[in-house]
């Protein structure tokens, strides 16, 4: 199993943006995680297709999109297009959840779904063996630099169950409120991408990743 880091750039400096990704990617984060709100699903708004084309060509990392948007169906062929490597929707967003997954798979693109703190892990089944990744929000999404969820725990273990007895082979992704203090919770739970914003670009980006990165190798 592979434990990858997925700076969230929502916590970023964007007037240094390309720096900061570099030092990332330098220090050994492989994804590039691009939170997209739309006011709707989630009450903020961050940024859409035009950010993740101008950044795309700035960093080798896998772009790692989280789309926390109404209906993401209608928007899935614009981010696959503007460079989204794997395309993250929410559960909850979706008026048809394997329509959806299906428009992802036909841009070429890894799909993900995703649930937040109140929806039951259960409510993943149906679905689990059509995507290469389940998020689990441990925030309520929305805002960066939020408390880590503790029940979040519970329900990344359930999912880790669900799939080791389906016997796939779906990464498992959590995003908020995740520093060096409580990764090794995560991991333990079953977690094998571990989304951080505040935590990578609160402070030295370059530092903050490899503190991470010390502790993801430990688990490989
Ligand atoms: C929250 C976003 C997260 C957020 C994480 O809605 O999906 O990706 O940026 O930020 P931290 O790590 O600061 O909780
Ligand atoms: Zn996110």
């Amino acid at each position: 199993m592979k434990y990858i880091l997925a700076p969230s750039i929502l916590a970023a400096d964007f007037k240094c943006l390309e720096k900061q990704m570099k030092m990332t990617e330098e220090s050994g984060a492989e994804y590039l995680h691009f939170d997209v709100m739309d006011g709707m699903f989630v009450p903020s708004i961050s940024f859409g297709m035009p950010v993740l084309k101008s950044i795309r060509n700035a960093t080798n990392q896998v772009m790692d999109v989280h789309l926390m948007i109404q209906e993401p169906i209608r928007y899935v062929e614009e981010f696959a297009k503007a460079g989204a490597d794997i395309i993250t929707v929410h559960l909850e967003a979706c008026s048809d959840v394997q329509k959806t997954i299906e428009k992802i798979r036909d841009c070429g693109k890894k799909a993900a779904i995703s649930i937040c703190p109140e929806t039951p892990a259960a409510e993943l089944a149906p679905y689990l063996e059509m995507v290469d990744m389940i998020l689990i929000m441990s925030v309520h999404p929305g805002f960066g630099g939020q408390k880590f969820i503790p029940d979040s725990l519970q329900k990344i273990r359930d999912v880790k169950a669900m799939v080791e007895e389906k016997n796939v082979k779906t990464d498992i992704e959590v995003d908020g409120g995740i520093y060096t203090t409580n990764v090794e919770d995560v991991l333990d739970a079953g977690a094998n991408v571990i989304v951080a914003g505040s935590a990578v670009f609160g402070g030295d980006p370059a530092a903050n990743t490899k503190a991470m990165m010390e502790i993801l190798k430990k688990y490989e």
